[in-house]
């Protein structure tokens, strides 16, 4: 892979730790406030981000680089109320989605066919993310962030199990 190329693979590697990061000190806030559900929401979110993580860092391996890890910025640990940190949520993705079109324009630009490849599932990856997360905002602001229509909610988002999105669906 071209230095470029190698260089923003890595970062992204660190994009993605960093989402599982966040999404973990939301499980950590949502569960201190009661949102059971919503905690568990968030542990399985964190999960994913560590498994989108791990498939850029498989996939610089196969390319025969040595992945090469940065710091992890800390996390916000508070927000005001579920709405705001689910809005924090889709604004973060929106960043993550930026980053992933920058690296497939670059991986274009200097023509590693094979990473415009990889990056592809990470296009439609990004697309789901966003509307799931619209989609439980949508929700919440309907049902409103106390009261029935919100336990109702958590529970829904309690039944969530961990499926390793990388593993399935090609
Ligand atoms: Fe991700
Ligand atoms: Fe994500």
């Amino acid at each position: 892979m071209k230095a470029t190329v190698l260089q923003s693979m890595n970062q992204q590697i660190n994009a993605e730790l960093y989402s599982s990061y966040l999404y973990l000190s939301m499980a950590a806030w949502a569960n201190s406030k009661g949102y059971k559900g919503i905690a568990n929401w968030l542990q399985i979110q964190s999960k994913e981000e560590y498994a989108h993580a791990m498939k850029f860092y498989a996939y610089v391996e196969e390319r025969n680089h040595t992945p090469e890890l940065f710091a992890i910025e800390k996390p916000e640990s508070s927000w005001n109320g579920i709405v705001h940190m689910f809005e924090q949520v889709y604004a973060h993705e929106q960043k993550i989605t930026a980053l992933i079109n920058n690296l497939y324009t670059l991986s274009l630009k200097e023509e590693e066919h094979a990473t415009s490849s990889f990056l592809k599932w990470f296009i439609d990856e990004q697309v789901e993310e966003e509307a799931t997360v619209c989609a439980i905002i949508d929700e919440i602001k309907l049902a409103g962030e106390v009261g029935p229509g919100m336990y109702m909610i958590d529970k829904e988002l309690a039944q969530r199990v961990f499926v390793d999105p990388t593993t399935t669906a090609e």
